[in-house]
């Protein structure tokens, strides 16, 4: 599907659109990479640009016109830049509005500009905020509980309805959080962090009873791959699948791998307590993938291959 095509791939210096490179590359691919460099990792763009189908822009998708003359002749667009910081919204009350939906938005009419009929957008499992439903389906109702929960929910409707205006082709994916190499934040980079700092006791926002669900970028990569050649129902021309794991685990657990991996005793966990991590978390993310799994794709990597893969990542790269 993506053999000699032109390819724009947007955060392409982040982690897991930077696996998405590394994909499409392999496919044969032209990549036409951008990225603002806010988050971005300096030392993948230096490693991709010896593929020379690779082409590195450093360019801020809030600029509009030159985002639609950069799409000019691709025939597909994996959007995956955003504000990936779902805690940052409580200071910054712009930032989601700004990355996620003024970002998409100008990726969208850049599509729509220069005619390019396929999408795959990265969404998250943060989009179903306080739920009922375990595991969640697609379809279940929610309340938005993040400023970043509620902006990729927008911009997934803005991606629906340019879809059924213009035909686009796209997919969109509600990830459960991501693990593997390349990688930046989250609740395992924080406790490494934090352990590195003091091997003798851990800080643990809430009651560590949290149930999270996590996928391993491989996985991830290969699912958006799968559901973007996956037919779509009649009459639709965009669809929406959760990735990940079908199954959850506790905090607590995650720092117990994390202690295991870095080889450490004695460590005394310390319980911020409460039944969430901070304003807007979510106590349990559990989805449920029957809907990618029903047209033939799941996940090859369990949680904890995938966790403890991550803090190997880290430990063997010195990231401090
Ligand atoms: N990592 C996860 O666990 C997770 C879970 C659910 C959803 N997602 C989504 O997946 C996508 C990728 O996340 P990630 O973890 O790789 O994050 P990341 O921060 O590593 O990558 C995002 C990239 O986008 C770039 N970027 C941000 N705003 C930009 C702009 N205006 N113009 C150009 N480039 C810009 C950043 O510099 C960065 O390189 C995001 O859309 C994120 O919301 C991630």
């Amino acid at each position: 599907m993506f053999e000699n095509k032109a390819v724009v791939v947007t955060g392409a210096a982040g982690f897991i659109a930077s696996h998405v490179v590394d994909e499409l590359l392999s496919k044969g691919s032209q990549i036409i990479a951008i990225d603002n460099m806010r988050t971005g990792q300096p030392k993948i763009v230096q490693e991709h640009k010896k593929h020379k189908n690779y082409k590195f822009v450093k360019e801020d998708l809030l600029h509009r016109d030159k985002i639609i003359s950069l799409c000019k002749g691709a025939d597909f667009i994996f959007h995956l830049a955003a504000n990936a910081d779902i805690r940052g919204g409580i200071k910054d009350t712009q930032i989601d509005l700004e990355q996620n939906v003024i970002a998409t938005h100008n990726v969208l009419e850049a599509m729509r500009i220069n005619d390019i009929k396929g999408l795959v957008f990265s969404s998250s499992a943060a989009v179903y905020g306080t739920q009922k439903t375990f595991p969640t389906p697609e379809d279940a109702p929610k309340v938005q509980t993040s400023l970043y929960g509620a902006s990729k929910l927008a911009a997934e409707s803005l991606i629906e309805a340019y879809s059924e205006y213009y035909g686009t082709q796209s997919s969109i994916y509600r990830f459960v959080s991501v693990v593997g190499e390349r990688y930046p934040h989250g609740v395992v980079i924080d406790f490494y962090r934090k352990l590195r700092k003091d091997p003798k006791n851990l800080e643990i926002l809430g009651d560590g009873k949290q149930k999270k669900s996590f996928m391993y970028i491989k996985d991830c990569v290969a699912g958006m791959m799968f559901g973007a050649s996956a037919a779509k129902p009649a009459g639709q021309s965009s669809q929406v699948f959760n990735l990940g794991q079908n199954y959850t685990i506790e905090i607590t657990k995650v720092a117990d791998m994390i202690v295991e991996e870095m080889n450490l005793t004695n460590v005394k966990y310390h319980y911020t307590g409460g039944s969430v991590g901070w304003v807007g978390d979510q106590p349990i993310v559990h989805l449920s993938t029957k809907k990618i799994e029903a047209l033939g794709w799941s996940p090859k990597t369990k949680i904890e291959d995938g966790i403890r893969k991550t803090i190997r990542y880290l430990i063997d790269n010195g990231v401090a």
